[in-house]
Formats: structure tokens, sequence, C-alpha cells
């Protein structure tokens, strides 16, 4: 990481097509970079949720499908069971009257009804990997080229979800072709006994808690990266990490950084719907907001300027 030594060279920072980018405090934005840029990567952490902020929100002209979305049981009775519960909990879930603690009841009824059918309909890993295989799940272009910069400078990726960890892996796998040793999944793990799934691992995460969780989650990684699940060898301590670099694509993944006590930290908002009545909110709450389902290579632009 070189240490930015003059203005002209942030003037040089363009983190996207001015029509699809909107930053309201540039100057705030260019002290933030400065700030973790003169710290260095090993200062760097990077926290991403993973449906349509890494993957896309428009697929082949239809919404791109979601960890759960896309899981199919190979069990008609089952996917249509989990269908019923989708119809049922959505609309609850983006109710605007449900007070917060009904709704979170509502959403650990969803989650636990849901991972039951799962278990009980025999879901097995190879109907995980025909799913993904034929879903519609997509990775904004230029993905792939952040988290293999990333992975060289040796700065980790945290991605937290309320969906299904071993899907955003397989997808992961099966649609950039490779593993990232940097690269550590915050989701629902699932347990797997003769190739069928017999249980959940640990705390359910779900839309409501997954930031609240994601502190419970992020203190081990605070002590070794790797020691959570054994998946990550990079033992670098995530605890001297105190710069972030933030992607969500609602407000509310702002929550995920919560507790890790950073010092400086650029957020990244995607804002993929409602873009009108949302642009103030989303400009207001992130450095930069990326509209119309951007591609990501304005974040690999940013993460050159900030290591
Ligand atoms: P996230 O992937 O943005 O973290 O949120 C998970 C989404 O998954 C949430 O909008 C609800 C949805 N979902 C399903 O589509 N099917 C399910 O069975 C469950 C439990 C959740």
């Amino acid at each position: 990481c070189e240490r930015i030594s003059s203005r002209s060279q942030m003037e040089g920072f363009h983190p996207g097509k001015a029509a699809d980018m909107v930053v309201a405090d540039r100057l705030a934005l260019e002290s933030k970079v400065a700030a973790i840029r003169a710290a260095g990567p090993a200062k760097l952490q990077v926290i991403a949720d993973f449906d349509a902020t890494l993957t896309k929100y428009w697929v082949d002209g239809r919404r791109g499908h979601s960890s759960h979305g896309l899981l199919q049981q190979d069990n008609p009775e089952f996917d249509a069971k989990r269908q019923a519960l989708y119809e049922y909990y959505h609309p609850l879930e983006f109710s605007p009257t449900i007070p917060i603690e009904e709704k979170t009841k509502l959403m650990e009824e969803w989650w636990g009804k849901s991972h039951a059918l799962l278990i009980e309909g025999g879901l097995s890993y190879d109907a995980i990997k025909k799913s993904v295989a034929n879903s519609a799940v997509a990775f904004r272009e230029g993905v792939a080229e952040l988290l293999e910069f990333l992975e060289e400078k040796n700065v980790p990726v945290l991605i937290f979800s309320a969906g299904l960890a071993d899907i955003i892996e397989e997808v992961l796998r099966q649609k950039l072709h490779k593993s990232f040793k940097n690269v550590k999944i915050i989701s629902n793990r699932m347990v797997f006994n003769d190739g069928k799934l017999v249980a959940f691992k640990g705390k359910t995460i779900h839309v409501l808690n997954k930031n609240e969780h994601a502190l419970d989650v992020a203190a081990p990684l605070h002590d070794k990266l790797g020691d959570v699940d054994g998946t990550i060898d990079d033992t670098d301590s995530v605890k001297k990490r105190t710069n972030v670099l933030l992607l969500g694509d609602h407000i509310g993944d702002l929550g995920m950084s919560d507790g890790l006590n950073y010092d400086t930290r650029v957020s990244v908002g995607f804002l993929n719907d409602n873009i009108e009545k949302s642009l103030e909110s989303y400009g207001k709450a992130f450095d930069i907001v990326y509209l119309n389902d951007s591609p990501m290579y304005g974040v690999v632009k940013l993460v050159n300027e900030l290591c």
C-alpha cells in the first residue's frame, strides 16, 4: 500500500460511471480512503452481504435467486411446503405495520419451519449442487477480480447472510470456479450425515438478527480467522484490522460492522429497487451508492485505492 502523497492522486479516484454512482460527501469519502490507504492492507477487512450485493438483483430479466430461493429438494412435496411458507411469511417480512418484536418471532418461526422441512425432506448435498447449477444466480461482474485482489493482499472478506452458508459456498465454487482462502461465510450452516442434511449448526441467523448475530460470531473471529469452522487457513488476527470496507444492499446492512470498533469505515450501498424513493436515505447512509444493478468494477477500483 502506497501512501496518498498528494491531493491530485485522490482526484484520480472515480469509483464508477457518474450516472450509476452517487457520493453525497466526496470530501468525507476522500479523507476516509486516504486514512485507510495510509494504514495499509494489514489493517483492512471487508464485510459484505451476499444476496443482491455480491450477486445481481436481475438475472436474465428476472429477479435473481437468493440462497434459500434457489433450493430444490428433489422432493416436490417439500418444495411446495417451503413455497407455501414463503408466500405466507415473505409479505410479513416487509410489512411496515408489524412491531419489531412480533416480526422477529415470525421470522424465527419461518426460518425454524423452513429448516425443519429441509431436514424432514432429506435434503442431499447432490440436490444443492444441482439446484445451484440450475439457479438464476449470478455474481456482479468484477466480483471475481475483487476477491482475487483482496486475496493477493491478504485482506479477509467476511460474508454475512441470513441465507444458507453451504449454498453460498457452492455458488462461489460453481460460478467463480475457485475457492478463496480469505473468504469466510457467516450464515446458517448445515450438518450432513451420509450425504443427507441432519441438522443446522448453532443459532439460526434470520433477517432480523443477522447483524446482532454477526457480533456474536465476529467475537471468535477477533482471535483467529478460521477458528469458527476451520475453513480459512489465514491466521491473521482480525482484531488488528481496524479499518472496514462494508458492502450491502439494505441500510440495515450497515449494522454488520457494529461491535467491530473500527477506526475508519467506507460503506458502499447497492440500491437495486425503488431508486427514486430510497436514493436520499441511501445517499445519507452510505459513502458510495451504486444504482441500476451496477457491476462491482467501481469497488475493484476503490480497493485499489484503499490498498
Ligand atoms: P438475505 O439472503 O438477504 O440475508 O435474506 C434471506 C432471505 O431469504 C429473506 O428475504 C427471506 C428469504 N427466505 C426464503 O426465500 N425462503 C426461506 O425458506 C427462508 C427461511 C427465507
